[in-house]
C-alpha cells in the first residue's frame, strides 16, 4: 500500500514536472521566436569590415598584403556594393602607434562606419572563410552588444595582468584568432574612450586582456567566447567549424636562419647575480652563442665579464645598455655583425629560433624588435617600446644609429622605454613580434602559448629556469603542408 501511493506520487510529480517544462520550452520558443522576428535582418557581408593589426615593417607589411589576397579570393565576382571593407592599420593610420591596442581605434571606426554592424579585428597572419563571417555573427545578434572571439583565460593570477583577480571563467580574446565587436559597442567605447577615462591607460601590456577587462568594468560588457574563432585549425573544439584561425606557430617561410657569427649576444649583469645568474646562461642558452658578452659593473675574469665602468643602478639601465652598444658599435672585428641580441641574465631564450626568426627581418632600414609594450598608446599619443627582459633585437642599422645619437636623460633612466622614445622620435617603428616573453611560461594563458612556438621567457622566480630553458628547445619547427607553402611563397 505504501508503495503503491509513492509510486502514484511520484507519477504524479513527474507528470507535472514534464508538464512545467513543456510550458517552460513553449514559452522560450514563443520567445525566441519573437526574438528572430524583431532582428530578423539578416547580417550581410557589406554590414562588416575587418581590420587587420598590421605593422610597418617590409616583413609584416608582406605578410599583411597577403592576407589581402587572402581575402579578396575569397570575394571574386562579388559588386563594390556588397563586400566587406578590409582596413590594414598601417596602411590607414601610420602615425598612430597604439592601433594594437584597440582603443584609439573606436572612434574613427565609429566615424568612418557608423553605418556597418560588425568590426572584425585580426592580425597579418589569421586566416578567415570570409563567406561565413555573416552566418555566424547572425547567431549573436541577438545580444546587445556582442563581443565576440577565442576565450582565453587565465590559469593563475599574473603579473602582464598586473595581478587582476577576476573570476576564474574571466575571458579575453586572441587576437590572432580573429574577434568581432558590433558597432553599437564600438560607439561607446568611442564615447567611453573620449570622455577621459581612456586617458588613465599609461602602460599597454597586453592588449587583449586589457581591452576585454576595460568593457566588462566600464560598459559592463562580457567577451562571448565563440568556438568558431580558433587557435589552430588543429586544436579547435569537437564539431566546431572554425570562420577564423590561426594557422603559423612559427615563420618557416623566410629562407635559411642567419650565420651564428652574424649575432652578437649581450648579456646584462651585475656583481649580485654573476653567482646565481650567469651560471644559468652558461649552461643553457649561452652555449648555443657564437659571440656572447657578459656586461657588469665589475670585472670577473672567471665569468669572464666586462666592466663598462657604469655603475650598477637599482631601476633603469639607460647608461649601462648606451655603453653596450658603443663597446660594440667600435669593436672593429664585429664591423660585418649583422645583428645585436641584448638580453637580461634573466632571460631565458632558444637562440636557435631567434636565428630562425631573424631571416625574416632583414633590411637596410634600423631594426628594433621584440615585445611591443606601448605608454600613453592607449590614450592616443605616447610611444611603444620593446621591453627589455624578453630580449631586445637591433640590426646594424639600429646599432649604428643608437651608437651615435641615443643619449640617456640619466644612467637609471629604464633604457627599454627611452630606446623606444629614440626609435618612435625618429619616424621608425619598435616591432612587434609575437614569440617574444617578457615573463615566465605561467603568466600566460596555455591556450594563447599553444598556437605558437616561442622563442623567449624571462624571470627566475618561482621557477626552474632550467625546466622553462627544456621546454622552449624541446619545440619542433612545424613542417609546412604544400598548401600552407604555396601560399607563403
Ligand atoms: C665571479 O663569478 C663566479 C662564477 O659565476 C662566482 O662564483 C664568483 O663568486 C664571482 N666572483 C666575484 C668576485 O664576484
Amino acid at each position: 500500500m505504501a508503495s503503491a501511493f509513492a509510486f502514484d506520487m511520484r507519477t504524479l510529480l513527474s507528470v507535472v514536472f514534464w508538464f512545467c517544462i513543456g510550458m517552460h520550452q513553449w514559452e522560450w520558443k514563443t520567445h525566441a521566436q519573437e526574438s528572430t522576428l524583431s532582428s530578423v535582418k539578416e547580417v550581410k557581408l557589406s554590414d562588416i569590415v575587418v581590420v587587420v593589426l598590421s605593422q610597418s615593417h617590409p616583413y609584416h607589411q608582406k605578410r599583411a598584403e597577403l592576407f589581402r589576397d587572402h581575402f579578396e579570393k575569397q570575394l571574386k565576382g562579388l559588386a563594390e556594393k556588397d563586400r566587406p571593407d578590409l582596413l590594414l592599420t598601417h596602411e590607414v593610420w601610420p602615425e598612430m602607434n597604439g592601433a594594437w591596442t584597440i582603443f584609439p581605434l573606436a572612434a574613427p571606426l565609429a566615424k568612418l562606419y557608423g553605418n556597418k554592424r560588425w568590426i572584425i579585428f585580426c592580425e597579418e597572419d589569421t586566416r578567415m572563410d570570409v563567406q561565413r563571417l555573416p552566418s555566424i555573427l547572425q547567431q549573436h545578434d541577438d545580444i546587445d552588444e556582442p563581443f565576440l572571439g577565442r576565450g582565453l583565460t587565465d590559469a593563475q593570477s599574473t603579473i602582464i595582468h598586473h595581478y587582476a583577480s577576476y573570476p576564474p571563467h574571466f575571458a579575453y580574446p586572441d587576437f590572432t584568432a580573429g574577434m568581432a565587436l558590433s558597432l553599437p559597442l564600438i560607439k561607446r567605447l568611442a564615447v567611453y574612450f573620449t570622455d577621459g577615462s581612456g586617458q588613465k591607460i599609461q602602460f599597454s601590456i597586453d592588449p587583449k586582456h586589457e581591452l576585454a577587462k576595460y568593457l566588462w568594468d566600464n560598459l559592463d560588457v562580457r567577451l562571448e567566447p565563440v568556438c568558431e574563432f580558433c587557435g589552430t585549425p588543429t586544436s579547435k573544439a569537437k564539431d566546431c567549424d572554425c570562420v577564423a584561425w590561426q594557422p603559423t606557430p612559427f615563420p618557416t617561410h623566410c629562407g635559411p636562419p642567419i650565420g651564428k657569427s652574424e649575432l652578437f649576444v649581450a648579456v646584462k649583469t651585475c656583481s649580485k647575480f654573476h653567482e646565481d645568474r650567469v651560471p644559468v646562461v652558461q649552461n643553457t642558452w649561452g652555449k648555443d652563442a657564437q659571440l656572447i658578452e657578459y656586461y657588469s659593473d665589475v670585472e670577473n675574469t672567471s665569468i669572464p665579464t666586462v666592466d663598462l665602468g657604469v655603475p650598477n643602478t637599482e631601476s633603469g639601465h639607460c647608461g649601462k645598455t648606451r655603453a653596450i652598444i658603443h663597446n660594440i658599435a667600435r669593436k672593429r672585428e664585429l664591423a660585418s655583425l649583422e645583428w645585436l641580441l641584448i638580453a637580461d641574465d634573466d632571460t631565458i631564450i632558444n637562440l636557435e629560433l631567434l636565428r630562425s626568426l631573424l631571416s625574416c627581418y632583414k633590411s637596410d632600414e634600423p631594426v628594433f624588435l621584440g615585445e611591443r609594450y606601448g605608454y600613453a598608446v592607449a590614450a592616443g599619443y605616447g610611444y611603444n617600446y620593446i621591453t627589455g627582459g624578453g630580449g631586445m633585437v637591433f640590426n646594424r642599422a639600429a646599432v649604428d644609429l643608437v651608437a651615435n645619437e641615443f643619449s640617456c636623460p640619466s644612467v637609471d633612466s629604464p633604457d627599454d622605454m627611452i630606446l623606444g622614445m629614440f626609435f618612435t622620435s625618429r619616424g621608425l617603428a619598435n616591432t612587434h613580434s609575437r614569440y617574444f616573453h617578457q615573463a615566465r611560461p605561467y603568466d600566460y594563458s596555455p591556450d594563447f602559448l599553444s598556437t605558437q612556438i616561442p622563442v623567449s621567457f624571462h624571470k627566475h622566480w618561482n621557477c626552474d629556469p632550467y625546466e622553462v630553458y627544456k621546454q622552449l628547445v624541446a619545440a619542433k619547427l612545424p613542417q609546412l603542408s604544400s598548401a600552407d607553402r604555396h601560399e607563403e611563397l
